[in-house]
């Protein structure tokens, strides 16, 4: 096909995998690079590595054809136009991002570059790397004229990773050169013509034909920034919410009442309001920290963000007083617990605040009976089986002679459970529900003392007991 571009993918991560099989379904020739060979092979094999929706079928009509999976670095750079740097960027000590291994592969691209390259950057990474790629290149001897290093940050969200990496709000391209920007516009051309939105069998989004989605060139600083001030702004308004959510608590009012009314207004929008154990996962935590190390450098006060961090972890604890005040005393109780995964839709368990929690209790003396629908391999990994912890097998397992339920992730099977079922198997019908799934109207009526995040707990024993006098 005349528009398809060679592209090089390099890691094979969230990030990575996910750009490389949705830009073949794009029609481009794509190649995905990474050091593990463990990995390549189950990837060449078919197996997705992640769980993430569309990805087992799109590696299957692609894998071996249209997206190849190698080690080999130097061969991948010396085929492809373009090669998207898509490596780990984990959190130093310091709280800013570690940059080693986008170090390591600008060092090997420089080695094996014999033409014109656009090195794009697709990991979160601070201001000032697209500089430093460039340093590093000249550095080993490649001539200004045969790269250009491109900022192209990717907002794709776990569980719905291939979707929103389709149907993006944005494509943000940021570069100083025409010739690279061309050649990421033809890249995306498919989406922001429309046209791959009217192919047959094309993902379904947000996006269509007629309202495809735009593209944005900046300068390559301000691409950098874009990607960090918007990861810091979603958790800055998950972390605002929170507090609101802990006044409406001292207030005796309901913060689910107060988001609706908030999220109305136009200019704050209803998204990324929803009160919680707080915000975790392999990006926020890292992306503020590593935002509010990027400032601090450039001596720029943006004390803010450590806020937004204070709240968070707050968020934690308060939840942890609360079951403490539902309970007495947590030494020796038993607790089942739904939900490992630091959200709904995800094996994913890096910074998961259910995981932080369940840790605290454990630390507490109580012992934990937990159920997740994806992730508890993973979280056997760190929290082996033993007296302290056990799995279930479904949430009415994890429920069984419990002491009390905690809702620790938003899976959507945890909204719609058979509440009769749980209160029956439970020592005692209490639920402490962390992320607000339910009406505490439903929980009174199923008789379950129900304490949630911002909202009036409901007793339901003083509740009977107060419609009784009132009906006196
Ligand atoms: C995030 C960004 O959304 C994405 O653009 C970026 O590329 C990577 O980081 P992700 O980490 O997959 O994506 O999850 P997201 O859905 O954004 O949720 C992050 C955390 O915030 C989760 O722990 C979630 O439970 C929490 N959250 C989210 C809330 O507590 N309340 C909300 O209203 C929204």
């Amino acid at each position: 096909m005349s528009d398809s571009i060679h592209i090089a993918v390099v890691g094979s991560g969230y990030v990575g995998l996910v750009a490389a099989v949705c830009f073949a379904e794009m029609g481009h020739s794509v190649v995905c690079v990474d050091n593990d060979q463990k990995k390549v092979s189950a990837l060449q094999a078919g197996e997705s590595l992640i769980h993430e929706k569309y990805l087992p079928e799109l590696l299957q009509r692609y894998r071996n054809a249209r997206v190849r999976f190698t080690t080999d670095l130097s061969a991948a750079t010396r085929e492809a136009q373009a090669i998207f740097i898509a490596v780990g960027t984990p959190q130093s000590e310091t709280g800013d991002a570690d940059l080693s291994y986008v170090e390591a592969v600008a060092s090997e691209i420089a080695r094996s570059i014999t033409t014109y390259k656009v090195i794009a950057e697709k990991s979160t990474v601070p201001v000032y790397t697209n500089e430093w790629i460039r340093r590093v290149m000249e550095r080993n001897g490649v001539s200004r004229e045969m790269f250009d290093v491109v900022s192209n940050p990717e907002f794709l969200r776990e569980g719905t990773a291939v979707a929103d990496f389709l149907h993006p709000d944005r494509i943000v391209v940021g570069t100083d050169s025409d010739r690279a920007a061309e050649i990421m516009s033809k890249i995306y051309e498919p989406l922001t013509t429309g046209r791959y939105y009217a192919k047959a069998g094309a993902i379904d989004g947000s996006c269509n034909h007629d309202t495809p989605p735009p593209l944005l060139r900046t300068s390559t600083k301000s691409a950098e920034i874009i990607k960090h001030a918007s990861n810091a702004f979603l958790a800055l308004k998950i972390s605002f919410i929170n507090a609101v959510s802990n006044l409406c608590e001292a207030a005796d009012a309901d913060v689910e009442q107060v988001a609706q009314g908030m999220g109305l207004d136009n200019r704050i929008g209803p998204r990324f309001l929803r009160p919680g154990i707080g915000y975790g996962g392999s990006c926020f935590p890292k992306d503020v920290a590593a935002f509010r190390s990027v400032a601090e450098q450039l001596g720029v006060n943006f004390a803010l963000l450590t806020e937004v961090e204070n709240i968070n972890a707050d968020q934690k604890r308060r939840f942890l007083s609360k079951v403490r005040s539902a309970l007495w005393t947590l030494r020796g109780k038993k607790l089942g617990v739904l939900g490992l995964a630091f959200k709904g839709g995800t094996d994913d368990i890096r910074d998961s605040p259910a995981i932080d929690l369940v840790r605290m209790l454990i630390e507490e003396g109580c012992s934990i009976r937990a159920f997740d629908p994806a992730a508890m391999q993973r979280a056997q990994q760190i929290l082996p089986e033993g007296p302290e912890i056990q799995y279930a097998s479904d949430p009415y397992d994890a429920s069984n002679d419990v002491d009390a339920l905690l809702i620790l992730t938003d899976w959507s099977e945890f909204a719609r459970l058979d509440l009769q079922r749980l209160s029956a198997a439970m020592r005692f019908p209490i639920i402490l529900d962390g992320r607000n799934l339910y009406d505490p109207e439903l929980m009174l009526e199923n008789e379950i003392t129900y304490f949630s995040v911002g909202r009036p707990t409901r007793h339901h024993t003083e509740e009977l007991a107060a419609v009784a006098s009132r009906s006196r």
